[in-house]
């Protein structure tokens, strides 16, 4: 056991309202090992309750931090660390002139592992410590992202790009011998989800890039592995940008929308997750509710590319599940603070129903414990809870210190409520406001 004496903010468990934060100005965390001998949440609640019963122990005192669940990105890119700040008309010729040329470098292992270690220490220097991230068609760059998290022990779904036809040769998924690169593909992420699904944290998602870039054998054999393997994630981007809708209803026009041509193909349920989703009816709206999917609201991507506006007000209205990304290397930032400060732009200005404001509290939980309910990693059922810091969830956490910059420590000092004061933290917070990541240790 171990304990950390500091300011604490979590989240009310889900049955008390979404989104409701809670704080302590002078709080105790402890933190020891489950049944299995992973490092989770024991306690949390005001020192002056917790401390008789275990201020016994070892007890590190941090004055004047706050302590808060690590971040969750619910969509990355790992092979897009080199991309961000690719000034581009939009997502196609963005794609093709800077993003499809540095993902071919990454059929080089060497150069996989290079990227995957910056990746994952920048992940972790800004408060992320689990990630739904894509990789490239390359199975090696698969292999070098999971092999790392595995070393920092950070939680990490991945999964090989499944990407067939209308990209660059080499970077389609390659056939072997007499076997296509259709087939090949579909082996390969078989073989990927044996390799490495559930092993420590790590966790495997069916990656088809999106449906333009898969042909119909490509995505029905996706949907058939995400039959067979039921708890493996599924990743892929929807109804990001007008011509990219163009695109997929051309190649898919039997299905109802672009959104149902994944659908049509076995690609929605629990744990299926669709980066943007900007451009949205609400039959689609319906279909991401009824089918348990859920959003990865991208916003610095959005704003970057001019793609759109994430519609909250719809999602709200309709009832489905989402939570924030960053979306590098469309995004710019690796940063949850810069994340969240779009987002509430996004709320603020960018709905066709005028007058949404979101709350820090909610813009927060959309990068914590609302994450961690999308991604299906909130306990339910027994399993592993992360982006909270209730008794039971992984002890992923963040140091923050408020004081990182004078700006910081003079507007903090100044706060007279608790969505002051993360609303403070949110607009001038970035990898400066993270003093240390601490992830979950197994013993
Ligand atoms: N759609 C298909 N591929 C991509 C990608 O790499 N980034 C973004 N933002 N959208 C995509
Ligand atoms: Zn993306």
């Amino acid at each position: 056991m171990k304990a950390y004496r500091a300011s604490l903010l979590w989240f009310a468990p889900p049955s008390d309202g979404v989104a409701l934060a809670r704080f302590e100005q002078d709080g105790l965390l402890v933190v020891g090992p489950n049944a299995q001998g992973r490092q989770v949440v024991q306690a949390i609640g005001p020192w002056h309750d917790l401390q008789a019963q275990y201020a016994q122990g070892p007890v590190e005192h941090l004055p004047g931090r706050i302590i808060a669940p690590g971040f969750i990105d619910l969509h990355i890119h790992y092979p897009q660390t080199n991309v961000i700040g690719s000034p581009a008309s939009g997502l196609l010729p963005w794609l093709e002139n800077y993003t499809f040329p540095e993902e071919k470098r990454f059929s080089a292992p060497e150069y996989s592992a290079q990227a995957a270690t910056f990746f994952v220490a920048e992940l972790l220097r800004n408060g992320v410590t689990t990630a739904l991230a894509f990789a490239t068609s390359h199975p090696e760059s698969v292999n070098a992202l999971f092999a790392e998290a595995q070393v920092q022990q950070m939680r990490l779904i991945t999964g090989l790009c499944l990407m067939d036809r209308h990209a660059p040769a080499d970077l389609l998924n390659q056939g072997l011998g007499s076997v296509s690169g259709t087939e090949q593909s579909l082996r390969d992420t078989e073989a990927l989800i044996q390799r490495w699904h559930g092993v420590d944290r790590l966790g495997y998602a069916i990656t088809p890039r999106f449906a333009p870039t898969s042909t119909e054998a490509q995505l029905r054999g996706a949907g058939d592995l995400a039959k067979q393997y039921g708890d493996v994630w599924i990743q892929s981007h929807v109804a990001e940008n007008k011509d990219e809708i163009t695109w997929a209803r051309e190649l898919f026009p039997q299905s109802r929308s672009y959104l149902a041509t994944y659908d049509d193909f076995g690609l929605m349920r629990n744990r299926a997750i669709y980066a943007h989703c900007i451009h949205f009816d609400d039959d689609d709206r319906a279909l991401m509710r009824d089918t348990g999917a859920a959003a990865a609201i991208s916003p610095t991507s959005n704003l970057f590319l001019g793609s759109g506006f994430f519609d909250y007000e719809g999602a709200n209205r309709v009832g489905y599940q989402y939570g924030l990304a960053s979306d590098v290397g469309g995004g710019t930032s690796f940063s949850p603070f810069h994340t969240m400060l779009a987002a509430y732009y996004v709320g603020r200005e960018g709905q066709t129903k005028p007058g949404l404001s979101l709350s820090p509290q909610h813009l927060w939980w959309q990068h914590t414990a609302g994450a961690a309910a999308a991604l299906g990693l909130d306990g339910a059922n027994g399993g592993p809870a992360v982006g909270n810091l209730l008794p039971g969830c992984e002890a992923d956490f963040v140091v923050l210190n408020p004081q990182a910059t004078p700006l910081l420590a003079r507007k903090t000092a100044l706060a007279s409520n608790l969505d002051e004061l993360l609303f403070s933290l949110i607009v001038l917070g970035d990898d400066r406001l993270i003093e240390k990541t601490i992830v979950s240790q197994a013993i």
